[in-house]
């Protein structure tokens, strides 16, 4: 599969600090020393992420093996089989996202719709993500229609689901009316994803529970932060404010019914929410949680022990090197996992 070279600092930096606010400083001395080792370490992670094409691919691999099932659908069942006997579903994605014609996104198609079989086949409890620009959504949304419907279709026969995962700004209101299209016509097999991080959110919650109330069809949102590079104009970027907005965005889907994914590893929002679910008695069939393979697992087993339903995402194929590449330039704590596999082989 092709994809269009997207250069990392434009696609891939997430636009508010990660790890860093979690080990919030001292004062004085400490304090300063503490700013210089964040530089320090933001400087080694775009040196890192700069050089990594430049990197061979299996050195790339040694590190990235923790965050991608691997090249081949095999792979991405037998991880997906692993987290299963461990008590996790799973929704599993195949790798690589910006296309250049629709032969490229036929192609996807056809391989979405090898993968429902060959899950559903294995009896894989989980479920499916897609991205629409994958299927053409920027190139030629009906065709792009037509094709992410054929793979829900398949879906819906076999009795699972399809997550449309939310993509950068342009997409969104194509995603929404996507979105909205399918729901109508498959309202058990279909959900999206939301950003907190965009401010557009709490209307486009609210217009999504109107719609679904309209045409009695369950709705189904998975809420993330967002990982995109948005404008000050239309997104959050204060670590602290999405989270907030985050917290706001999830108590208005439940009051709207919806049923959540509770998509993230910060664990300050982990325990507000169980605490916002322990507090509204919500229904154990009303939410899941949900994380990237490979990340937080401490956390993501907690959860799991706590007796909370957990979901992880499962990439796999054969543009794992982009979607690393991403996932380093959003944490910069994984430099320490490449420098890892430079030294330590095995
Ligand atoms: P935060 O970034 O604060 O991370 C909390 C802690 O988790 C960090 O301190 C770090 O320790 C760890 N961590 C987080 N991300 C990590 C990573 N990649 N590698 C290693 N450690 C990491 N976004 C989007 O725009 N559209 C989408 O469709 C989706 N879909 C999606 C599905 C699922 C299941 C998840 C979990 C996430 C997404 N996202 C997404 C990504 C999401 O928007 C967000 O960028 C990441 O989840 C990181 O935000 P957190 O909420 O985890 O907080």
């Amino acid at each position: 599969m092709k994809n269009i070279q997207i250069p990392l600092s434009q696609k891939c930096q997430k636009s508010y600090n990660t790890a860093d606010e979690h080990h919030s400083p001292g004062k004085g001395f400490g304090v300063i020393l503490w700013h210089r080792t964040k530089i320090a370490h933001n400087m080694l992670n775009k040196i890192i992420a700069d050089t990594l094409p430049y990197l061979p691919k299996k050195l790339v691999w040694m590190f990235s093996k923790k965050y991608v099932a691997g090249e081949h659908i095999e792979e991405g069942i037998s991880i997906s089989r692993e987290l299963n006997r461990q008590g996790m579903l799973v929704t599993v994605d195949l790798l690589g996202e910006f296309i250049t014609n629709l032969d490229e996104a036929r192609k996807n198609k056809e391989e979405y719709r090898t993968i429902i079989q060959r899950f559903s086949d294995d009896n894989i409890r989980g479920n499916f993500s897609v991205k629409p620009t994958s299927f053409g959504l920027l190139i030629d949304p009906e065709e792009c229609y037509r094709l992410t419907r054929e793979v829900v279709d398949m879906a819906a026969r076999r009795k699972s689901f399809v997550r449309i995962d939310m993509e950068d700004s342009q997409c969104t209101r194509l995603e929404i009316d996507l979105f909205k299209r399918l729901l109508t016509e498959y309202p058990h097999n279909v959900g999206l994803v939301l950003q907190a991080y965009l401010k557009r959110t709490r209307a486009d919650i609210e217009e999504l529970a109107d719609f679904a109330e309209k045409k009695g069809c369950p709705l189904n949102i998975r809420l993330c932060k967002g990982i995109y590079v948005e404008p000050e104009e239309i997104a959050w970027r204060d670590f602290h404010q999405v989270r907030h907005h985050y917290l706001k965005d999830l108590e208005l889907l439940f009051q709207r019914n919806a049923y959540v994914g509770i998509a993230t590893h910060d664990s300050f929002l982990v325990s507000e929410a169980q605490s916002i679910i322990h507090e509204q008695h919500r229904s154990n069939d009303s939410y899941e949680f949900q994380m990237l393979y490979g990340v937080t697992p401490s956390l993501r087993d907690s959860i799991v022990t706590a007796g909370h339903s957990m979901r992880i995402y499962v990439p796999f194929g054969k543009d794992w090197f982009g979607y690393c590449s991403r996932r380093l330039k959003e944490n910069p704590k994984m430099v320490y996992d490449i420098l890892k596999a430079i030294f330590i082989r095995g």
